[in-house]
C-alpha cells in the first residue's frame, strides 16, 4: 500500500487530534472525582476552621491552645455520630459558633465528611 504525503498528514493529524481527546476526558473525569466527597469541606475546613483546629484537626494553635479545642482525630470527637458533629459545627457548640447561618447546610455537611478524613 502506497501513501501519498497529503493522506500521511491526515493521519498525523487525526492521531494527534484523538490523543488531545483522550487527554482532556482524562483531565475532565480526574477533577470530577476530586469535587465529589469531603474536597470542598477541606476548602471550606482551611479557610474557617484552621485558626483554631489547626491544618491537621489536632487544635494545636495559638487560638486553639487558648480555647482548648479538642483534638477532631480524637476517640471523643470521632466516636460521635454524623448527626452530632453535624449538630456542633451547624448550631455551634461551647465557644464554637454555629455554621449553618453563614455556610449553609450542605457545605456544614460537607464539613462533618471532612472532619472524618482526619483520623
Ligand atoms: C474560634 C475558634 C473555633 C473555630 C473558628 C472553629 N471551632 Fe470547632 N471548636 C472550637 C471549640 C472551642 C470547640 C469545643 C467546644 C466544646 O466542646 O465546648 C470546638 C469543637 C468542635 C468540634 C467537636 C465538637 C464536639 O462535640 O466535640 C468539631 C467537629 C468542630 N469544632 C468543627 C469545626 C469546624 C468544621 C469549624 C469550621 C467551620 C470549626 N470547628 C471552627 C473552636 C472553634
Amino acid at each position: 500500500m502506497k501513501l501519498s504525503i497529503k493522506k500521511m498528514k491526515t493521519i498525523l493529524v487525526a492521531g494527534m487530534s484523538l490523543s488531545i481527546l483522550a487527554l482532556v476526558i482524562l483531565f475532565q473525569s480526574n477533577s470530577q472525582a476530586a469535587g465529589t466527597t469531603a474536597g470542598d469541606g477541606g476548602e471550606t475546613f482551611k479557610a474557617k476552621c484552621v485558626a483554631c483546629h489547626g491544618a491537621d484537626g489536632t487544635g494545636n494553635t495559638t487560638a486553639g491552645k487558648a480555647m482548648k479545642v479538642p483534638n477532631l482525630k480524637s476517640a471523643a470527637v470521632q466516636g460521635q455520630t454524623d448527626a452530632q458533629l453535624y449538630a456542633a459545627i451547624a448550631k455551634g457548640k461551647g465557644k464554637m459558633q454555629g455554621y449553618e447561618k453563614s455556610l449553609g447546610a450542605d457545605k456544614c455537611k460537607e464539613l462533618v465528611a471532612y472532619v472524618r478524613t482526619l483520623k
